[in-house]
């Protein structure tokens, strides 16, 4: 069974040699294709063709896009959608001149304990559905408000029946009943409670921050979780110029998370790393931080990548789209960057060739906006604009 995608306006492929080589030197813009006036086919839940919609081949199925453009699914590598509890109040507060703090976690820690399975389950697939609806075909899910070993492996485990893309988080902060213990807490997570979340997870991850952990905590979660199989990606320089970032290129992160306040030696070692500079736009519009400095990180040829961190606390949207317009009118990145850094930049950060652009062979992860050009999803930021959804070829939306 084969389906044909024709009458698309501008249908976004991205390179998929840039995609298919994680190693390869750091990338942005310029593995940023596009077609106009295109078709693509569809086959066993793979791209088969693309190309002008002139010379497609003939399929079982035909789907008019009518005019509209057609994208690779958004591929979300940084998000927190487990947890109960909201802190709407704690945003209201900030509007109102509070700064953001790490410590505010906490609140939705306690609220995460209280839950039942149930309850989170029904809250993470909520918010997956809301990711999924705005074009969001791939996305990477922490725990992190358990910080018990019981509550981050169910955290874990129920993530894990939504997403292969799970994060092991349970160095996000030290809980209450370790006040005054935050050694005996480190050894909880690099013990324990990483023998039960590591068999659910893909990826250890750790906040590295002030309030947080320092270097040579987020240092020994981080081999830890390597050590039991668990590859790297750390919360990485969001509040401070802390060591963060360089401990993630040291150890080979896959991504180094936030990068809102980097120093010189910081962006030089990205550039020089495959180590991706993922940019979490909407942090800084929901938490009125500056925003991190993507023109810097480009510019020194460090590859970007764009999220939305999802999570109740510092950036409750599950809007690529609204990501997109914000790394656009924001950060200064061209349209053309942040939708490559929102596709294939997630799939670079969480090391899938398979996702993040449309070349033969690809996943057809797909998603059509109601405009004929990727510029849409900045040009007409907070409109409802996806008109299409496709997940391994099968139509969702
Ligand atoms: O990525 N920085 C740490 N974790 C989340 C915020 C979590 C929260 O405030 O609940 C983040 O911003
Ligand atoms: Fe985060």
């Amino acid at each position: 069974m084969s389906v044909l995608i024709t009458n698309i306006a501008e249908l976004i492929t991205n390179r998929q040699e840039r995609a298919a080589a994680p190693d390869s030197p750091a990338t942005g813009p310029d593995g940023f294709a596009a077609i106009t006036d295109a078709a693509l086919v569809i086959e066993q839940g793979r791209v088969a063709w693309t190309g002008p919609a002139s010379r497609a081949p003939a399929a079982d199925e035909i789907v008019d896009a009518g005019g509209r453009a057609v994208l690779p699914g958004f591929v979300d590598s940084h998000a927190h959608l487990v947890f109960a509890g909201e802190r709407g109040a704690e945003f209201a507060a900030r509007m109102a001149g509070q700064p953001y703090r790490a410590g505010g976690i906490r609140g939705t820690v306690a609220a995460t304990r209280a839950a039942t399975d149930g309850q989170l389950r029904a809250n993470l697939r909520r918010l997956a559905a809301e990711m999924l609806g705005q074009g969001i075909t791939t996305f990477e899910c922490k725990s992190g408000y358990g910080l018990t070993a019981g509550d981050e492996e169910r955290s874990v485990a129920i993530a894990a029946e939504v997403t292969p893309e799970v994060t092991y988080l349970g160095a996000h902060v030290v809980p209450p009943e370790f006040d005054g213990d935050p050694a005996g807490y480190v050894d909880l997570v690099c013990g324990a409670m990483l023998g039960a979340c590591a068999p659910h997870a893909r990826w250890v991850d750790v906040f590295c921050e002030q309030g947080a952990f320092g270097r040579d905590e987020a240092a020994a979660v981080l081999a830890a979780g390597m050590a039991a199989g668990l590859q790297p990606r750390v919360h990485a320089n969001q509040l401070t110029a802390g060591p963060g970032v360089q401990l993630a290129v040291e150890v080979g992160a896959a991504s180094a998370d936030h990068c809102s306040n980097l120093t010189d030696a910081d962006v030089e070692a990205l550039a020089a790393s495959p180590t991706v500079a993922t940019l979490l736009p909407g942090v800084e519009f929901s938490t009125r931080h500056p925003y991190p400095d993507a023109r810097r990180l480009l510019g020194a040829g460090a590859t970007v990548a764009v999220a939305t961190d999802c999570n109740p606390g510092s950036c409750f949207t599950s809007s690529m789209p609204l990501c997109v317009a914000l790394a656009v009118r924001e950060m200064h990145m061209t349209t053309q960057e942040a939708v490559w850094a929102a596709t294939a930049g997630g799939a670079r950060a969480l090391r899938r060739t398979d996702v993040g652009h449309l070349g033969v062979g690809a996943q057809a992860d797909l998603v059509m906006i109601d405009g004929p050009s990727h510029a849409y999803l900045a040009y007409r930021p907070g409109v409802p604009l996806v008109a299409g959804v496709w997940r391994a070829g099968e139509r969702l939306v």
